[in-house]
């Protein structure tokens, strides 16, 4: 059978801390701190919207977390400062071994597919910005149920939408929540430990495999299905 690969996006093949320059002509030596609280409290965001079944874009939850950081941190940022920042996060970079990734993925005749908190329109704008459009088989995005990663029922989107068998699919992310969830909606799911310092949270539910880097996947997943 085809194997279908779900693809996380922030964090996994793009790289949320790609604003630290930026930040950090702005907020000085604070700019890794912010980096981290930005991206804490977007996801925070996201899972407490999930719960609270009160949706909203997942770029609402990435200007509000801005927002958090700057009272939380005491930086008065000016609109256009902030306007600067949430521009870039479109145009975010990807991660240096994502695209030897893909040409080794698609080599094997995956299915791949973008899956990802993200609007549809907000990631294609990152895969177009990345060049790395080209190896996708589409963009499933949570927006089209309206709740976020880790509700089962997103896991389950992705399964009807690319119409798979989850006994055949399989997530990609650097974040533990959503490699813990795909596999809880029963799919594989590749955890990418980019860090030896990543610390995957210890609830008793493991990653179907995991590799330091994107360019160990392929193996990775042939290892395991062989
Ligand atoms: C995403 C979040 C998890 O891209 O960052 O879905």
């Amino acid at each position: 059978m085809t194997i279908t690969l779900a693809f996380d996006i922030y964090g996994t093949l793009i790289d949320t801390h790609g604003v630290k320059l930026s930040l950090a002509a702005m907020v000085g030596e604070k700019a890794d701190a912010f980096s981290n609280l930005w991206r804490e409290k977007q996801l925070e965001y996201s899972f407490r919207r999930g719960l609270m079944q009160n949706y909203q874009d997942f770029a609402v939850c990435t200007r509000d977390a801005l927002e958090y950081c700057c009272k939380q941190l005491d930086e008065d940022l000016s609109p256009e400062q902030k306007q600067q920042l949430l521009q870039e996060y479109r145009t975010l970079p990807a991660f240096p071994d994502v695209e030897p990734c893909l040409q080794q993925l698609k080599a094997r005749d995956y299915r791949m597919f973008a899956f990802s908190n993200g609007a549809a329109n907000a990631v294609t704008g990152l895969l177009q910005h990345a060049g790395i459009e080209k190896y996708f088989d589409g963009v499933v995005s949570v927006d089209e149920i309206k709740s976020f990663k880790p509700n089962p029922e997103v896991y389950n989107h992705f399964l009807k939408r690319t119409g798979v068998n989850s006994a055949n699919a399989w997530l990609v992310s650097s974040n533990p929540f959503d490699v813990i969830g795909a596999i809880s909606a029963g799919m594989s799911a590749a955890w990418v430990q980019r860090s030896p310092k990543a610390v995957f949270d210890p609830w008793g539910i493991e990653p179907t495999i995991t590799v330091s880097s994107l360019t160990q996947l392929d193996a990775g997943i042939s290892d395991y299905t062989n």
